[in-house]
């Protein structure tokens, strides 16, 4: 248990990167897997993630970013991406999924694809975009408990223009919109940041026993 502790302790939002230092293809599949295995609301993982290693792309996003330079600096850079739509075809899609993976009838799976179409054929575009983003924040918190127990570091970022990441990744075409950015890479031995205390509420201002 105390591993966990430790883990969160040493992980920290990493402020400047070694641009030299670059995680393996297997630190990357683990990171992947990690956020493919995030839970999301009914399990249909509304969202996509882009990961971007193309340094052009990079600098545009940094500049979107209000110049942050962990954008550009760190290993690889992750894009959380809300789907603006949620169509019934795209529930019929996930039902057939579970169908296939787990062998199930999918005549028995009509009442909770009937649920999922109700619940969200009369939200708006807004309610599905708030909706879908949350999703998202599940994942980006699997991902940075997972890069820190790798000793793998993170910037978790909402600090940028969501409308320039749209229009330089082309995201409103496919009915997405970028909710989050998480450069992942290892820290500079000059960055500040690492030094400090963290700064947290006490127990007895966070939690209340009812
Ligand atoms: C959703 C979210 C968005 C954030 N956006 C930024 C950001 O754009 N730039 C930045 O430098 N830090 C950003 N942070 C980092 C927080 O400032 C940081 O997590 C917080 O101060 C606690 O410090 P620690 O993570 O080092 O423990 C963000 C954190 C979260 C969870």
């Amino acid at each position: 248990m105390q591993q966990i502790i430790d883990d969160l302790n040493w992980r920290y939002a990493t402020k400047k990167f070694d641009p030299v230092k670059k995680l393996s293809e297997q630190q990357m599949e683990t990171l992947k897997e990690s956020i493919r295995l995030s839970a999301s609301s009914y399990g249909l993982q509304a969202y996509k993630v882009l990961i971007i290693t193309d340094p052009e792309i990079r600098e545009a996003l940094m500049e979107a970013s209000h110049g942050q330079r962990p954008v550009v600096d760190a290993s690889h850079l992750f894009v959380f991406c809300a789907y603006t739509k949620v169509s019934e075809a795209d529930v019929a899609k996930y039902i057939q999924l579970i169908s296939l993976t787990r062998g199930t009838d999918p005549n028995s799976l009509i009442g909770f694809h009937n649920g999922i179409v109700n619940s969200i054929k009369n939200k708006s575009t807004e309610d599905i975009v708030a909706w879908t983003s949350k999703q998202t924040y599940i994942a980006l918190g699997q991902l940075m408990h997972t890069c820190a127990s790798l000793r793998v570091d993170a910037l978790p970022m909402e600090g940028f223009v969501p409308s320039a990441y749209n229009e330089i990744l082309g995201l409103d075409e496919l009915n997405l919109t970028a909710t989050l950015a998480c450069p992942v890479g290892f820290r500079h031995e000059a960055d500040e940041a690492q030094f400090r205390k963290k700064v947290r509420k006490s127990n007895e201002d966070l939690f209340e026993i009812r």
